[in-house]
């Protein structure tokens, strides 16, 4: 969970500016009082890097944009993000999990075990949208019988010994799944962005890609050698804006058109929660000719009323997007990405990219996995199973979100997305908010500088369909506790519900606090 945070934001997310124009009268009392204590944690933290023993060691062993974090971490959070106070999970990353203790007495440089196995933790960081990342049931079984058959590696790559008849049936039902022509898949979600893009894009292309998208995205457009233009986050004005100048100017100095124009978007976007506007994006794609690559890595699984992703949520056909990109990793508790769309495009990846001729093969048992989960989801195994968690996710997701709004937190994200980033904005709360939530028995995932503006650090829970409704509220009561006990209810607009009246999340009732 961890390891899954520190990697994101050192590239991408950093970007960001706070907008001081925008901000409402509560942001800014909130926020205030953050700067003051960034600022205290700057001068305190670099008072404290001159005269600590470990000085030399940190300057030899890290790089800087590491190093200058040390100063914003708290206590038991690595790089600003991460479970507090935990370390490896002693059993299956489900809706409950185990954790060892790990401590550190020299300000995150090192861990150490203490021995003890905290259990029954209810699981809010997980991406396991579907609560198919399991080790029981008709997927885990699946997985076994297979590693059986045909053991776990496969020791070549597609291209020479590698390619199982369990790669081929994969691959065609993620194509059956998603409503295109074919799909291609990968060993790993990151490569798949980042060794793809190059391989669709280069010199004389133009990437424009949202401020907020993945490093792996990131990474991509850098390798592809195009010309990369970054516009607001889900931001239709700031998008056309590109690509009404990129078609009137054309390339820099010959003003020749661009050979390729490419919008890079996610579905979900992991540290807001906020969903793509798709259907401005894909209409603006086709008034300026340009082609659309859609990341779905937290969407596919976990919206729309059938589980296809973004796509399905908002009703729009599947073959509007030129390139359709997904993971297994989160709402089909696998591992590895996929590439979707056209016949021709899958055909043309197969032999030009990197990530396709070079690595090895997926994994028998983890290609099961994604086999029987996915079929599932689909009805496919005779079973109501997979719709059955679709709708479960989605009740809990607009549960969880209207009770956090109705205790007084602020929340950022589309009211279907079950990412929730719940605003800690002090950097100082991020810690605190772990090691508090933990010691009652409730893993978070804490964010802060540079995944996040520095003022705007959050606790980033995800809803599974594996949370029962006691669950929930037990995790609910645990947070608003901890809510009190840190000042965490910032907000004014408490929602509240009206009796005998269906409720509606666009009704606001001011609360004097
Ligand atoms: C939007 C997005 N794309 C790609 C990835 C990389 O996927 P994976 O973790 O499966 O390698 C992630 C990972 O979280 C992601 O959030």
């Amino acid at each position: 969970m961890m390891g899954a945070c520190t990697a994101v934001p050192l590239m991408s997310r950093s970007r960001r500016r706070p907008c001081w124009w925008r901000c409402s009268p509560t942001w800014a009392m909130a926020s205030s009082p953050s700067l003051v204590t960034c600022v205290t944690f700057c001068a305190t933290g670099r008072l404290r890097d001159a005269t600590s023993p470990g000085r030399g060691r940190n300057k030899r062993t890290l790089c800087p944009s590491i190093r200058t974090l040390r100063t914003f971490t708290p206590e038991t959070s690595t790089c600003g993000s991460g479970t507090a106070g935990t370390g490896p999970y002693a059993a299956s990353l489900a809706a409950k999990m185990e954790l060892v203790e790990r401590v550190s007495l020299d300000y995150n440089w090192t861990f150490e075990y203490t021995g003890r196995v905290v259990t029954d933790v209810i699981n809010l960081g997980s991406y396991n949208y579907l609560g198919f990342a399991e080790n029981v049931g008709p997927c885990a079984d699946a997985a076994a019988d297979i590693t059986v058959k045909y053991g776990v590696g496969v020791a070549s790559t597609r291209q020479e010994m590698g390619n199982l008849d369990r790669h081929e049936e994969m691959e065609k039902l993620v194509a059956r799944f998603l409503g295109v022509e074919s799909a291609m898949a990968f060993g790993m979600g990151f490569a798949t962005n980042s060794m793809n893009i190059p391989a669709l894009t280069g010199k004389g292309c133009l990437i424009l890609s949202d401020e907020l998208n993945h490093a792996s995205l990131v990474l991509g457009a850098r390798l592809s050698g195009s010309t990369i233009r970054v516009f607001k986050h889900n931001n239709m004005q700031s998008l056309e804006k590109l690509l009404r100048d990129a078609i009137v100017h054309g390339q820099p100095r010959t003003h020749r058109p661009w050979k390729k124009i490419l919008i890079l978007v996610e579905g979900i976007y992991s540290m807001e929660g906020s969903i793509v506007r798709l259907p401005e994006v894909i209409a603006l794609k086709k008034r300026y000719g340009a082609y659309l690559y859609l990341d779905e890595a937290h969407s596919i699984g976990a919206l729309g009323p059938r589980g296809r992703g973004v796509v399905d949520h908002f009703g729009l056909d599947p073959c509007d997007v030129d390139v359709m990109m997904g993971t297994f990793t989160k709402s089909f508790g696998a591992a590895g990405g996929y590439i979707a769309g056209k016949e021709e495009l899958i055909k043309f990846l197969r032999s030009q990219s990197h990530s396709a001729v070079y690595a090895t093969s997926m994994s028998p048992p983890v290609v099961e996995q994604i086999i029987t989960s996915m079929k599932c989801i689909m009805g496919e195994d005779g079973t109501t199973i997979g719709l059955e968690r679709v709708q479960q996710l989605a009740e809990n997701t607009v549960y969880f979100r209207r009770r956090l709004r109705e205790m007084g937190f602020i929340i950022y994200g589309n009211n279907d997305s079950p990412v929730v980033p719940m605003m800690l904005y002090m950097p100082a709360k991020i810690g605190a908010f772990g090691r508090e939530m933990l010691k009652r028995n409730i893993g978070v995932v804490v964010v802060g500088f540079p995944a996040t503006p520095i003022i705007e650090s959050r606790a980033r829970f995800c809803i599974s369909a594996a949370h029962t409704k006691h669950m929930l509220d037990r995790a609910l009561s645990v947070i608003s506790e901890v809510g009190d006990l840190l000042q965490l209810k910032y907000s004014r607009h408490r929602m509240q519900r009206s009796v005998g009246q269906p409720f509606d999340d666009n009704v606001y009732e001011d609360i004097d606090d």
